[in-house]
C-alpha cells in the first residue's frame, strides 16, 4: 500500500471514531455546526451521482470488454470517495449539533461503511483482479450506498414505506377508534382541542417522533414540560420565562427564531399560547376565555 492509501485508511478510522463522540450543546458552536451542516443535503448528491456513474461505466465495460474503462473507473472511484468524505464531514457537523435524535446514528454508520466499501473497491481496483470481480464488489458498494441513502431519506422525508396506501389506511383506522368514544361529550383538554392543532401546524414537523429536533417532542404537555437538550421548553405559570415562547418572540430573521420555517405563529396564536402556559395547563376547554374560543377545533368524527 502506498502512502496515500494509508493516509485514507487513517482518515476513515478517524471518521469512524468521531461517530462515537457525543453531540455538543454550546450555543455558538451550535450555530457553526448547523451552518456547515446546511450543505449536507446538497453535497450528498455528489457521491451518489458519481458512484452511480462509475458503476455504469463498469457495467458498460463488462458488456464490451474491448473498451478501456480503467482510467474512468479509477477517477470515478476516487471522486466518489472524496465527495463522500466531505459530505460525511458535513453530516458529522449535524450529528454534533445534537439537533437530530438517535435516528441519525444508523444513517451515519451506514454512510461510514459505504465510504469504507469505496476505499476497499479502490484498493482492489489498483490490484487489478479482473472486471468480473469488480462487478460483484460494485454491487456491494451500491447496496451500501442505497441503504445509507435510504436511512438518510427517512430523516429528511420520513419513512417512504409508511406512506404506502395500506399503511396510511391502517393508521387512520386506529386513530378513528380513539375519537369515537368521546364523541358525545366534549370534555377535551385545552391542549388536545386547541393547542395541539396550532403546534401541529407550526412545530410538529420538526418536534415530533422521529424528527425531534434538539430532542424536543411537543406532542403532549408532559413532553413539552420535560423539554429537549436545553431542558424544559416551558415552565407552568411562567410563559415569558418559557423557551417555547421566547423562541417564538425572537425576530424572524434570528437563526434561533421558531419555527425555523414558515408558517410562523400569528400574534393571536402567541397570545393564546401564553395564556395556556400561564393558566391553561391541564384545563378543560370550557375554561378557555371567550377571546380564545375560536382556537377550539371541532371534534373530528
Ligand atoms: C423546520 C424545523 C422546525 C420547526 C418547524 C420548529 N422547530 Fe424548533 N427547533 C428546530 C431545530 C433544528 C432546533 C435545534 C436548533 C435550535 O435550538 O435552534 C429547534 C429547537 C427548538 C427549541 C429549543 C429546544 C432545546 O431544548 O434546545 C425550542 C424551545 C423550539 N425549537 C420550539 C419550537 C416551537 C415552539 C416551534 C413551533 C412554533 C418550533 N420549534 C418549530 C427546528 C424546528
Amino acid at each position: 500500500m502506498n502512502v496515500l492509501k494509508e493516509g485514507k485508511l487513517w482518515l476513515l478510522l478517524l471518521l469512524g471514531a468521531a461517530t462515537q463522540l457525543t453531540p455538543l450543546s454550546s450555543e455558538t458552536s451550535l450555530q457553526w455546526l448547523l451552518f456547515v451542516g446546511k450543505f449536507h443535503p446538497m453535497l450528498v448528491h455528489f457521491p451518489l451521482g458519481l458512484w452511480v456513474a462509475t458503476a455504469l461505466v463498469l457495467w458498460v465495460g463488462l458488456r464490451s470488454p474491448a473498451l478501456v474503462i480503467e482510467p474512468w473507473l479509477r477517477g470515478g472511484t476516487k471522486a466518489s470517495f472524496w465527495s463522500g468524505f466531505f459530505t460525511f464531514l458535513t453530516g458529522l457537523m449535524l450529528y454534533f449539533s445534537g439537533t437530530y435524535g438517535e435516528e441519525i446514528v444508523p444513517h451515519m454508520l451506514a454512510a461510514w461503511v459505504f465510504l469504507v466499501s469505496l476505499f476497499v473497491f479502490d484498493v482492489v481496483l489498483e490490484k487489478g483482479v479482473g472486471m468480473k470481480k469488480m462487478g460483484w464488489l460494485a454491487l456491494v458498494v451500491t447496496g451500501m450506498m442505497g441503504y445509507a441513502g435510504h436511512l438518510g431519506g427517512v430523516i429528511t422525508h420520513g419513512d417512504l414505506f409508511e406512506s404506502l396506501p395500506w399503511e396510511v389506511q391502517a393508521t387512520t383506522e386506529t386513530s378513528e377508534e380513539g375519537t369515537v368514544l368521546e364523541n358525545h361529550q366534549d370534555d377535551r383538554s385545552v391542549f388536545t382541542a386547541a393547542v395541539y392543532p396550532i403546534l401541529d401546524d407550526k412545530c410538529l414537523l420538526c418536534h415530533a417522533d422521529r424528527r425531534a429536533r434538539a430532542e424536543l417532542t411537543m406532542t403532549t404537555e408532559a413532553a413539552i414540560l420535560k423539554g429537549g437538550v436545553s431542558g424544559a421548553a416551558m415552565i407552568a405559570g411562567q410563559a415569558e420565562a418559557s423557551m417555547l415562547i421566547q423562541r417564538i418572540q425572537l425576530p424572524e430573521d434570528d437563526p434561533l427564531h421558531m419555527p425555523l420555517t414558515e408558517p410562523f405563529v400569528t400574534p393571536d396564536e402567541e397570545a393564546f399560547l401564553i395564556w395556556w402556559i400561564n393558566e391553561g395547563l391541564n384545563k378543560k376547554i370550557y375554561e378557555i376565555p371567550v377571546q380564545f374560543a375560536s382556537f377550539i377545533q371541532p371534534m373530528t368524527e
